[in-house]
């Protein structure tokens, strides 16, 4: 299953750059936008799914049906067929194709493939985590004020208000914040040990499925913002290594209601 996914992603990839070529982008609210890559690249990897598995359910970002019961599907495909449309759109590498899948709701295998990077990291449960087939590993940075963290917006004009509110009370405790606008590159950079933590705060299941085994499987604590536990439906994340991670959630416990 996992040289499938592996596949399907590259495949995917290289979809998304051909249509780059003829790109035409809409607009899905003020500051959210789809274009034809991302259709593409998700209907070609749903077919594929769906031909070798025809019992298994997608959960993916273009497709998406609200009322769907995602929650009760035993065997259950999370895509995003691109994260970080806007980079993309603006002529950006910041972006990624992601592909989970999950039995129960548990994660089974991850996969994120960064076509103009070269670079595709995958994990299976319980076999570590890997960037081009090399083993990775989270950072291991003792103190949050030496901390170089990622950082993730919303497209929600009032939520960013907060996200910057929150943003500055945070720079002052590390070393310094990234806003690269992909949560799969900041979960991924985490997991390769080039980030030493990110925050998401309005995040949907198809931004963190591969990429929260991925990070899991490198060495990396996953909770909520105050330390809760997480699960792929929380809009919230806090990834950091296990040094840090305890740090952070003492201080979104002091400063959040
Ligand atoms: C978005 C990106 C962005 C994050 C948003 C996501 P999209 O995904 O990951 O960095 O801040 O919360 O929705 O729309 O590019 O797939
Ligand atoms: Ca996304
Ligand atoms: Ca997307």
């Amino acid at each position: 299953m996992l040289n499938f996914t592996i596949d399907l992603a590259k495949k995917a990839g290289e979809i998304i750059l051909s249509e780059k070529k003829k790109l035409v982008v809409e607009k899905k609210s003020r500051r959210e936008i789809v274009t034809n890559a991302d259709i593409a690249a998700e209907n070609y990897i749903t077919s594929r799914i769906l031909e070798k598995y025809p019992n298994h359910h997608i959960l993916g970002e273009e497709s998406f049906i609200k009322t769907q019961d995602y929650q009760h599907s035993a065997d259950l495909w999370i895509i995003d067929p691109i994260d970080g449309t806007t980079n993309f759109a603006q002529g950006l590498t910041e972006y990624g194709v992601s592909v989970g899948y999950y039995h129960n709701l548990a994660p089974v295998v991850g996969v994120i493939y960064f076509p103009e990077k070269n670079m595709f990291f995958s994990s299976q449960i319980s076999r570590g985590a890997y960037l081009n087939g090399n083993k990775i590993h989270v950072s291991n940075k003792k103190d949050m004020k030496d901390a170089v963290l990622g950082s993730l917006f919303s497209y929600d004009t009032d939520e960013n208000m907060i996200i910057f509110d929150i943003s500055k009370k945070l720079y002052r405790e590390i070393k310094t914040i990234r806003f690269f606008g992909s949560a799969v590159l900041d979960i991924c950079f985490v997991a390769q040990g080039t980030l030493d933590g990110t925050v998401g705060y309005a995040l949907k299941p198809w931004d963190t499925a591969a990429a929260y085994l991925i990070v899991k499987e490198a060495g990396a604590v996953v909770t909520t913002l105050k330390g809760r536990p997480w699960n792929i439906f929380e809009k919230e994340l806090l990834v950091a290594n296990k040094f840090i991670h305890p740090q952070l959630v003492n201080f979104f416990t002091q400063i959040l209601p």
